[in-house]
């Protein structure tokens, strides 16, 4: 199973798990780039298959967590690909969470004014959301992935295999991700993870939130419009998670904030009444979260100062009910 992603350069996403092959015939050299939890469990297999495709055994991993989403993590990627003498027409495979695909997506499109990326998400997070669309980045002191570029991997590949062994915040994270395309763009999806047997179309799951993605990044690659529909609730989010001290999963800050967000919107007249209820209902199915214990009022005013405000007005990703998002400006002060 195969999307196309009609950007510029094309992307697809593969179902099915990499194909060194592949890598082998169109690179001399291939660099792994991944975290030193995941290069415990799965770096020998990945030195191994790069052995095998008869290409060097070329593997850098950094320190797991979003602390080490860093220029100076990226320093150290562009001096493992200059010490191992990549050229303009060799790559790099990111294998990982969202932490590694933005940082080493960028240490790709930044070396040598850009080489081929590859990405080889390893959770339900990444798969569906972070590895597709051609965001990078890194975090500075100031905030979150504030330095960064758009640059659409050559592939991604969706390899099921690696969520058998996924933590359960790991899940959430996904499973927070999976509900805003549902609410966003497809009351069938939505409706399709509300049957107990939904683990067993996982896969239709996944290609169904990357048919929405594939859609919103071809109407909208470099997010002017329609592409900030998938910042569904996590612009409260944002501002849960950083009262939680990060202690909450993104998934489950993100599902949070979906709540709140429809909430208010159904108080404004914006969205059907009940339609909060059926997204609380259903993270409650996943045992994440519905409410955090900070006032509605901070959370609006910490959301109200989040980075993607546009001087005094903000734009704000709702839904007027299940399966149908839209955009809607705010001036600061009414939400704040
Ligand atoms: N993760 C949101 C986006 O790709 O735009």
């Amino acid at each position: 199973m195969r999307l196309e992603i009609r950007t510029d350069p094309p992307s697809e996403v593969i179902f099915g798990p990499a194909d060194f092959g592949l890598l082998a015939a169109r690179h001399r050299k291939v660099a792994v780039v991944t975290d030193r939890n995941l290069e415990k469990l799965y770096g020998g297999r990945w030195r191994e298959e790069l052995k095998k495709a008869g290409l060097p055994e070329l593997l850098f991993a950094f320190e797991p967590g979003e602390a080490h989403k860093t220029p100076r993590t990226l320093e150290e990627i562009w001096d493992f690909l200059a010490r191992s003498g990549l050229t303009r027409s060799d790559a790099v495979l990111a294998a990982g969470g969202g932490i590694v695909s933005d940082v080493a997506g960028f240490a790709a499109a930044t070396f040598l004014r850009g080489v081929a990326c590859y990405n080889l998400p390893t959770t339900l997070l990444a798969m569906v959301d972070a590895a597709v669309g051609g965001k990078t980045g890194v975090n500075l002191p100031q905030g979150k992935n504030l330095a960064g570029c758009f640059a659409q991997p050559r592939a991604v590949w969706a390899d099921l295999g690696f969520l058998d062994t996924l933590p359960e915040a790991e899940w959430q994270n996904g499973l927070g991700e999976i509900v805003k395309y549902g609410c966003i763009a497809s009351e069938a999806l939505f409706e399709r993870l509300s049957r107990p047997d939904w683990r067993e179309e996982l896969s239709q799951i996944v290609f169904d939130c990357l048919c929405i993605k594939q859609e919103v990044v071809e109407a909208d690659l470099l997010d002017g419009g329609l592409r900030q529909l998938l910042n569904f609730g996590h612009t409260l989010g944002h501002a849960i998670e950083k009262e939680s001290d990060f202690t909450l999963p993104h998934g489950a800050a993100v599902g949070i904030g979906m709540v709140l967000i429809t909430r208010f919107s159904e108080e404004k007249g914006l969205t059907e009444p009940g339609t909060a209820a059926k997204i609380e209902a259903m993270l409650s199915s996943f045992g994440m979260p519905t409410s955090f214990p900070e006032s509605r009022e901070k959370l609006f005013a910490a959301a109200a100062s989040d980075k993607k405000r546009r001087g005094d007005r903000f734009t704000l990703a709702l839904i007027s009910r299940i399966g149908h998002g839209f955009l809607q400006e705010f001036d600061r002060e009414e939400l704040a």
